[in-house]
């Protein structure tokens, strides 16, 4: 599958689209409190995005069965909201959530603590969210798409965290996933030209310890192999000509 080039229009429909994801997140990490279920996550997740007259775009996604994935420490991503999974302080969780605006998607994740956590998990945070940040230095026209992974995959690697090889980013448009597949780890080749109206969904996944995970029996909770932490951070982003539109992450929140 070829990458679509969005016209004006869509641009319009998915920065949209990311406008209310990102009020969808910013309600969601307001109401985060130890003692929450995972499951309350995911039924304020949902209703702010239907208030938005949006569709939740993970639920029945290939038979998942929630709105919001909702992932604790060593969960990477995937978790399925559980009314019997009760947060705790010390606790970290990743929230990946995704909407459909007027046929357009966006998609965004962030990782956040319960109450205080360690001095280690805050700075798997960091990490996390800074490997992206060094990431899309590398996103705009005329570079390669491997420059964005390999920038990510140096970044976390170079800091002694295990970079998540089996799951990837990707394009995003009128579908949740379309071409081009984006990994977080250093690539040997270049990857395709990034052009102007591209729209990606970039999202590192960085684990403690070791890169590798393995999935729970449920089909979809994906846990770090050696159960240490893991973290995950999300936004789409619109290639320009110049620097990068994060349109899912427009204000400071
Ligand atoms: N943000 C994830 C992704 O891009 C979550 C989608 S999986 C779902 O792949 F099944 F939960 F929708
Ligand atoms: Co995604």
């Amino acid at each position: 599958m070829a990458i679509t080039i969005k016209s004006a229009r869509e641009i319009e429909l998915m920065t949209e689209a990311g406008r209310i994801l990102e009020i969808v997140h910013h309600e969601m990490a307001k109401a985060l409190r130890p003692g929450m279920s995972t499951h309350d996550i995911d039924r304020l997740g949902e209703e702010v995005i239907r208030s938005y007259d949006c569709i939740p775009s993970f639920l029945n996604y290939n038979g998942y069965p929630a709105s919001i994935c909702v992932s604790v420490n060593q969960e990477v991503v995937h978790g399925i909201p559980d009314r019997h999974r009760i947060l705790q302080e010390g606790d970290i969780v990743s929230l990946d959530a995704g909407v459909i605006y007027k046929g357009y998607h966006s998609d965004a994740a962030r990782t956040y603590g319960i109450g205080e956590i360690s001095k280690e998990a805050q700075q798997l945070i960091d990490v996390t969210r800074e490997s992206f940040f060094e990431g899309i230095k590398y996103a705009r026209e005329g570079n390669h798409l491997f420059d964005i992974s390999s920038a990510i995959g140096r970044y976390a690697g170079e800091r002694g965290y295990g970079v998540v090889k089996d799951l990837c980013g990707h394009g995003i448009g009128t579908a949740l996933h379309e071409a081009p597949e984006i990994p977080n780890y250093e690539m040997n080749r270049k990857g395709p030209k990034l052009k102007a109206g591209m729209t990606l969904a970039i999202e590192p996944m960085i684990n403690i310890g070791s890169w590798e995970v393995k999935w729970l029996d449920d089909d979809w909770t994906v846990v770090t192999r050696d159960s240490s932490l893991s973290a995950h951070y999300e936004n789409t982003v619109l290639i320009t000509e110049d620097e990068p539109k994060l349109l899912t992450l427009t204000q400071d929140m």
